[in-house]
């Protein structure tokens, strides 16, 4: 047996004794991170600490999370395959719920094939890197979600990242003569701000510049379209590659990549995030299958346009006031601080007046552009969100 005494000695808390001086600096500049212990939550409202909020932090769009069709299907799932998948789908890990989904994912978008991934992060770094090449270019929105950007990276492709908003700096890059395999990158729409990337425009340029379009659908599904099936189906654009999550519109959790029968069985081949990590357990499946069809029905229906009615309300009523929200016909309510310490006070005083919203600051947005992000559910109610904006008109007084 190896002799464990004769290992080195060094203490391995005093080796990274360095870390403290980051967190420290972390903590001096507002930008240092903690958990928070939750208690309890209800649909749209959150106990931290023994005290309970209106909740505007989460993802919830719909309310499908707590919703009772849901977890009864969830439970069933358990309850008939167990409580995990036991491994890869590549090897046993598939039970028929795997199969189900992406047949109706695939009725669903539309798309010749539907490959589930197991979490919206894992979707895109796994095809993002499976298809992209490092002698690749990737055109990539600044904006973009982590996991777009951590695919682009994982890929080795030459990475060329336009402004947030600036379509016509894509495009002029776009008709640079080049000879490599081109990319273009977007989130359809952008989860920090909610606002939406022109993606008929961006497809018009995918299919002139012959660079295909991979699009991340996850604060889309559910939410936007026809039957909640994203933003590309409400403007009638089909990318090559569409990534949508269960993990926020539709309550659930995971991910699928919408493409096409070749893309599909390349991924599966190819995409590491897929092969080598263990398939969704069965009761997320469940309750996947279950928010899908509610999405697809009437319930699905009722659900968007409450939430969207509500967003439209919150950012009139702010405007009105002289406060400057963004996006417009999403869920997602975003007010700008250029500080991020005046963004987490607002947060603070915010939930000492009973509500929650969160403090987005670098590095989850760009430096100066620290935010407070308010995500509105159908779970909320009318009169919350009336409270909720006469609090920050009071608190922000612009
Ligand atoms: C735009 C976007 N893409 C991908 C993800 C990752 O999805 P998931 O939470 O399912 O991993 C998120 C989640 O924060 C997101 O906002």
């Amino acid at each position: 047996m190896e002799d464990l005494t004769a290992m080195p000695q060094e203490n391995p808390v005093t080796a990274m004794s360095w870390l403290e001086d980051e967190l420290h600096s972390l903590t001096v500049e507002g930008l240092r991170r903690s958990l928070t212990a939750i208690d309890d939550r209800r649909p749209g409202e959150i106990c931290i600490n023994g005290k309970w909020f209106s909740d505007f932090s989460g993802n919830d769009y719909l309310g499908l999370a707590q919703h009772p069709d849901c977890i009864r299907a969830a439970a069933q799932a358990l309850q008939r395959y167990g409580c995990g998948s036991a491994g890869s789908r590549i090897v046993t890990g598939g039970v028929p719920p795997h199969a189900n989904l992406e047949e109706r994912l695939r009725h669903f978008t539309g798309a010749q094939a539907c490959l589930l991934f197991p979490s919206g992060y894992q979707a895109n770094v796994g095809s993002i890197a499976a298809l992209c090449q490092p002698q690749d270019t990737i055109f990539s929105d600044a904006h973009n979600h982590a996991s777009i950007v951590d695919g682009c990276r994982l890929s080795g492709a030459h990475r060329r990242i336009y402004p947030h908003g600036r379509w016509d700096i894509l495009e002029e890059w776009l008709s640079e003569p080049q000879n490599s395999r081109r990319w273009i990158l977007t989130d359809t729409v952008f989860s920090m701000d909610g606002s939406l990337a022109p993606i008929d425009h961006l497809a018009r340029l995918s299919e002139e510049y012959g660079a295909p379009l991979l699009v991340d659908e996850a604060h889309a599904m559910g939410v936007l379209g026809p039957g909640g099936r994203g933003y590309c189906a409400q403007l009638k654009v089909r990318p090559q590659v569409q990534m949508g999550t269960f993990s926020k519109g539709l309550g659930s959790h995971g991910a699928f990549t919408a493409t096409s029968d070749r893309v599909a069985q390349w991924l599966m081949n190819r995409a590491r995030a897929f092969i080598y990590t263990t398939a969704l357990p069965p009761a997320v499946l469940g309750s996947s299958i279950q928010a899908l069809s509610l999405s697809t029905g009437p319930v699905g229906d009722n659900l968007r346009t409450k939430v969207l009615h509500l967003a439209k309300g919150l950012r009139s009523q702010l405007r009105e006031a002289g406060l400057e929200p963004s996006g417009d016909g999403t869920p997602i309510v975003s007010l700008p601080f250029a500080d991020p310490k005046q963004a987490t006070v607002i947060q603070k005083l915010l939930g000492e007046a009973g509500s929650l919203a969160w403090a987005f600051r670098p590095p989850t947005v760009p430096p100066g552009t620290s935010r407070l992000r308010i995500s509105l559910s159908a779970a909320h109610r009318r009169d919350q969100v009336d409270d909720l904006s006469e609090k920050l008109i009071q608190l922000i007084d612009p």
